[in-house]
């Protein structure tokens, strides 16, 4: 009987070490490959990419594919802030919390292990990188969708394809002398190993669409139409006054986070009239003052715009104007 049992239960006992053994040798397969190498920021450059991004005591720094720790310690210890450091070398993990206790801060950020692109970052005001610009490119969309608009996101070294940087620049560090960073000297490329690049974006919001404005005015109230075209943070716009076209131009041409400054430009008996605006978006709601270009005093008139729903569209897929038609 005992014999029995033990028989019956040898088949299943088989099975589950097999499928242990597949499960933690596939895991540890995809564990135990970065896809960039560990190449930590020399110090300089972390500063720059700190002072880029403005970190500051209430930011929440995410450092995807964190390496020793370095950005996050930095940050925690130079702003106050509160940090995480995603790696999926679990070597990296052991020595970030090593470096963070070092430094005093070991209460203020945290280290997991795991694939950046498998990382819940929607709480991040701030996100650093020093990947390969491939890896950019596929992380770029998860960028995009999972953080809040104006989040600030700054890459050591890599851009992003096609979404221009907001500012970019460049530090030069000494580090080519350095014999643990090129093993000869050579005065020919040491400039190029000396400048390091680095570029800063803030998250978009979308203003895609067609919305309805409302400004108040002596008959009540006045409509308009905006329509928005967006590419990443690019926005072109095009109003109109019922079924007449007139002009928006929008501040440098970009919504910045969730605000967005633009002029409307309407013909008012026969002269032109330059309208400003500034506001902020929440969802499909628009908000904020305008004021009349020339006219006495600093009054400011509220207004609003309410997006037309079924003209939704994502800023991801519009890589190039026109996919969005204005009609
Ligand atoms: C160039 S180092 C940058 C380290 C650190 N951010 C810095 O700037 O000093 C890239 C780091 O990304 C990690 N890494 C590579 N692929 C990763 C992935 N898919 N998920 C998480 N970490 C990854 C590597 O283990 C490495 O530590």
């Amino acid at each position: 009987m005992e014999n029995r049992k033990r028989c019956s239960k040898r088949p299943w006992i088989g099975l589950v070490t097999g499928l242990t053994f597949i499960f933690l040798s596939s895991a540890a397969a995809q564990q135990i490959e970065p896809e960039v190498p560990f190449v930590p920021t020399p110090e300089k450059v972390v500063a720059e990419m700190l002072k880029m991004a403005q970190v500051g005591k209430d930011d929440v720094l995410y450092d995807l594919g964190c390496g020793d720790g370095r950005i996050v310690i930095t940050a925690a210890k130079e702003f106050g802030c509160r940090g995480v450091g995603i790696d999926i070398d679990p070597q990296r993990i052991r020595e970030s919390r090593k470096n963070a206790i070092k430094a005093g801060v070991a209460d203020k950020v945290q280290f997991i292990q795991m694939d950046l692109f498998e990382a819940e970052i929607s709480e991040a005001t701030v996100v650093t990188l020093y990947l390969l610009s491939e890896v950019n490119l596929r992380l770029r969309p998860k960028l995009l969708r999972e953080l809040n608009p104006g989040t600030r996101v700054v890459s050591h070294e890599f851009s992003m394809g096609e979404w221009e940087p907001d500012a970019s620049s460049s530090v030069k560090t000494g580090d080519a002398k350095d014999p643990q960073v090129l093993d000869y000297w050579d005065p020919n490329i040491a400039d190029y190993w000396d400048l390091h690049n680095v570029y800063f974006w803030i998250i978009p919001g979308n203003v895609m669409g067609t919305w309805k404005l409302e400004i108040p005015d002596v008959s009540g109230k006045k409509e308009y139409t905006l329509k928005f075209e967006q590419v990443f943070q690019q926005v072109r716009g095009e109003a109109f006054e019922g079924s007449s076209s007139i002009p928006v131009f929008i501040m440098d041409d970009k919504i910045k986070g969730n605000t967005l400054q633009f002029i409307l430009e309407r013909k008012l008996k026969g002269r032109t009239e330059r309208l400003h605006f500034e506001g902020s978006m929440q969802g499909n709601t628009m908000q904020g003052t305008m004021k009349i270009e020339g006219s006495p005093g600093t009054n400011k008139i509220q207004w609003t715009a309410r997006r037309v729903l079924s003209t939704l569209r994502s800023i991801i897929a519009s890589r190039n104007w026109g996919l969005f038609t204005l009609n």
